[in-house]
């Protein structure tokens, strides 16, 4: 048996954040938003454990993170554990989500690998019992499981599904080299030593997707982590610079960045923008959202 399942990236069309807490993670009042950007893990039985990771040419495999403490792997121990399993299977991954590039890739991978393996090995899983596995397994992951536009509070684990019936239109650009997610918090920590212990709240954002109108959400959209992100990396602010006068309605570094997200009017603008920035860019994805959190795509 063989399967196949997908999971998406996301953009936090609000991120706001506030003082670490005792654990040293940050309280977060965020909106996530899936992507169509997605990687895809596909499982075989075996007796042993081996994992492999395929990367479209515009990734670097030297970007990937050392195969011992791939987060796959991680995930497969703890879904193990929970049913007194040992881990085993060929695991195939499959990147199209830029690598430390703030777009839940990582996550993406754990939450595909789940839902998988809990297929591969006939677990069974409840619904909550693999939403907390999820949670251990970093802050991102709950969501990469159920996709869509949801309102995610506490570490960013805690979700409530938002209504969203439009189609957002995106270009993203990433970066040839990641950016740290604890490097992009530590240097807002530094950036904002008065910061409140309750985030930033996420209203216009939730008001401009209930409207369903770009303006509005390009108006509305907000990220805390950017200046931090933009203070380790200026070159940034060009990229936004240029997707903006290539056309975007707004440019904002997607979550502690480096890739930099452009909501556009529809999917010809975005077809548009991504053709200006080409002249500067190797790399410009055009996408859209919301879709679907992890789900099989082939089975048998
Ligand atoms: O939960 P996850 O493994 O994705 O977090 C990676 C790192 O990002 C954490 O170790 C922490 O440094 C930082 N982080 C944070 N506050 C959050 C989420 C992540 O400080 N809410």
């Amino acid at each position: 048996m063989t399967v196949t399942v997908r999971a998406p990236a996301k953009i936090n069309l609000h991120l706001g954040v506030g003082a670490p807490r005792p654990d040293g993670f940050h309280p977060l009042a965020t909106v996530f938003h899936a992507v169509g950007l997605c990687d895809d893990v596909t499982v075989d039985p075996s007796d042993g454990w081996a994992l492999h990771v395929q990367t479209p040419d515009w990734i670097p495999p030297a970007d990937l993170p050392d195969p011992a403490d791939n987060i796959v792997t991680r995930a497969a121990d703890l879904l193990a554990a929970h049913h007194g399993l040992r881990r085993s299977g060929l695991v195939e991954v499959e990147k199209g989500i830029p690598v430390a590039g703030g777009m839940a890739g990582g996550s993406a991978d754990a939450a595909a690998a789940l839902v998988a393996l809990d297929r591969l090995w006939d677990c069974g899983t409840s619904d909550d019992d693999i939403l907390r596995l999820a949670a251990e397994l970093g802050s991102d992951v709950p969501f990469a499981l159920v996709g869509g536009t949801a309102l995610g509070t506490g570490r960013g684990e805690i979700l409530q599904p938002v209504a969203d019936h439009a189609t957002w239109w995106w270009v993203a650009v990433p970066s040839r080299q990641g950016l740290s997610t604890p490097a992009v918090y530590r240097r807002f920590d530094e950036l904002n030593p008065t910061a409140g212990a309750e985030p930033t709240p996420p209203d216009e954002v939730l008001r401009a997707v209930a409207a369903g109108d770009p303006h509005a959400l390009a108006a509305a959209l907000h990220n805390d982590l950017q200046d931090a992100a933009l203070d380790l990396r200026p070159d940034l602010a060009d990229t936004l610079a240029a997707g903006e006068s290539a056309g975007a309605l707004r440019g904002i570094v997607s979550g502690s960045g480096p890739t930099c997200v452009f909501l556009c009017e529809s999917a010809d603008a975005a077809r548009e923008v991504a053709g200006g920035l080409l002249a500067a860019y190797d790399v410009v994805l055009v996408t859209n959202g919301p879709v679907a959190g992890a789900h099989v795509v082939a089975y048998g």
